[in-house]
């Protein structure tokens, strides 16, 4: 899972974790301590699950990318029936976006996202329906983790990603736990 594997990589945000979920009821500490909400978003950010999200067009349309000031650095027209493949990973990369697009900051976002629009849950009429739940498990799961063990991961390195259906490690990952 990719936020407690960029965990094992980072220590010093497990401990600041820790102290904001040490005690009281679980669902609600996990879903309020803000440095592991940011860790869920920055982790997702760089581990998307699905390499690409197609679609067709069902009429001519224009696509237009902005940059954080809202200029236009990109226009492309696509005909009716085209296919469109948004990329999750790349959108999450993207450096016109995010500054330092391949490093793990969490604290890139001081207010966390309601909404991901750099789609790693896709977008529109069938953007992810499970993607509060799946958000919800990965917050318990690693509030029960960091309530028990400090751990390490293992590459120190982010590991390099290979794109199936859906994107995996390309490389065996592990995780060293240690009591507290
Ligand atoms: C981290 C975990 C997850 C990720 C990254 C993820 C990602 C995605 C993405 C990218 C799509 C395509 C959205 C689009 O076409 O715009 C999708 C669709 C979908 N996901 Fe998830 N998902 C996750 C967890 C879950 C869970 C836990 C459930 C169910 C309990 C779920 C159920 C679905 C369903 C049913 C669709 C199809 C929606 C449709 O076509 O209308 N997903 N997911």
């Amino acid at each position: 899972m990719a936020s407690v594997l960029a965990l094992g990589r980072h220590p010093e945000y497990q401990e600041a974790i820790y102290r904001e979920v040490a005690e009281g009821d679980l669902l609600e500490v996990a879903e309020a301590s803000k440095t592991l909400q940011r860790i869920f978003v920055e982790s997702i950010r760089l581990f998307s699950a699905s390499i690409v999200i197609p679609r067709r067009a069902a009429t001519d349309l224009v696509c237009r990318g902005k940059d954080p000031q809202g200029n236009v650095v990109f226009e492309r027209r696509f005909k009716r029936n085209e296919i469109l493949a948004p990329s999750p990973p790349f959108a999450g990369r993207d450096p016109s976006r995010f500054e330092d697009a391949d490093k793990f900051q969490p604290q890139r976002f001081p207010e966390i996202p309601k909404v991901l629009d750099w789609i790693p849950f896709g977008d529109g009429p069938h953007t992810c329906p499970g993607q509060w739940l799946a958000k919800s498990e990965i917050l318990i799961f690693t509030t029960l983790l960091i309530r028990r063990y400090r751990f390490s991961s293992l590459p120190v390195q982010e590991p390099r990603q290979h794109a199936y259906m859906t994107i995996k490690l390309a490389e065996e990952t592990s995780l060293l736990l240690t009591k507290r």
